[in-house]
């Protein structure tokens, strides 16, 4: 389908933006789009680039869907100058399960925050804590550290720069025994290292996978995985788009 361009800003110091938050109309989808789910997002308005890329929105609100997005090859970097419409595919894959009254953790990194922060939206739950982290405070996406939330929000440096210093899986091990359910998403040493707090303290986790992805809806076979977290290893294989991207992962 086609979508409409609410706004498409960009965040970070001029010629150096590293973050776009781009809002798109879509009024009969929005509301059934779930946290952690994916739309597959046309960034040019040519053939070029061919695949469509994917992203977990950041939220949904007023017929709309958001996403955060950082530019770091050619098609976000394309998305950047998109204001008109947009071809997307929507909603993609599995979502995060919205049980509320958990002791749970939300742990982030990097645009990882974005289907955190749209989870912890649809929990309204004041007991949670969000963990969020980043190398340096300019890497921080600032408009989520200033939003009106009733949970509590972590935010770690890894260069101190802003927040708690040190990892922002240092800051999550350290508080790990308060909390029996634990949600996440961010880069793959992230979640490794969140992964092995969980099997250790016995915590079920869900995670979001962000793996490079083709088609996005099981046909091409270029988002195959090891089953997350899986310690046999087994030859069985799964589609990241389909099965995923959020997998549980249940305690040993
Ligand atoms: C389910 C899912 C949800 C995602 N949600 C978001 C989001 O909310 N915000 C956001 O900014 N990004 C998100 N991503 C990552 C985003 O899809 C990629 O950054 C984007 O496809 C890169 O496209 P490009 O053309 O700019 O970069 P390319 O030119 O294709 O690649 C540039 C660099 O980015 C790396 N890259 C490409 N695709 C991915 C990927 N899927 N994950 C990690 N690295 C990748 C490449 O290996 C390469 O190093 C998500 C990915 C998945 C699978
Ligand atoms: S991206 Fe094509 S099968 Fe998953």
């Amino acid at each position: 389908m086609t979508a409409k361009i609410v706004s498409n800003k960009l965040y970070g110091s001029p010629g150096f933006e590293r973050y776009g938050f781009l809002s798109l109309y879509a009024p009969d989808i929005s509301e059934t789009f779930k946290p952690g789910q994916f739309v597959m997002i046309s960034a040019g308005e040519t053939w070029e680039p061919l695949l469509r890329r994917p992203f977990s929105p950041y939220g949904v609100d007023n017929s709309q869907i958001h996403i955060l997005y950082q530019a770091v090859g050619r098609g976000t970097r394309l998305l950047q100058h998109q204001q008109n419409t947009l071809s997307v595919s929507l909603p993609l894959g599995s979502s995060f399960s919205v049980t509320r009254g958990r002791k749970a953790a939300l742990v982030a990194g990097g645009v990882g925050l974005a289907p955190i922060r749209f989870l912890a939206d649809a929990l309204k739950d004041s007991g949670i804590v969000l963990y969020y982290g980043a190398n340096k405070e300019d890497d921080l996406f600032y408009p989520f550290l200033t939003e009106d939330v009733k949970y509590r929000r972590v935010v770690c440096t890894a260069d101190g720069s802003f927040g708690t210093a040190g990892f922002v899986t240092d800051a999550f091990q350290r508080d790990a025994g308060n909390f029996n359910y634990v949600y996440c998403c961010g880069p793959k040493a992230m979640t490794d290292k969140v992964t092995a707090i969980c099997r250790q303290r016995g915590i079920p986790l869900e995670i979001s996978v962000e793996e490079v992805m083709a088609c996005g809806v099981g046909v091409c076979g270029g988002c195959l995985i090891d089953i997350p977290a899986n310690p046999a290893k087994s030859a069985k294989k799964v589609r990241c788009c389909t099965e995923g991207p959020v997998f549980k992962i249940a305690p040993q």
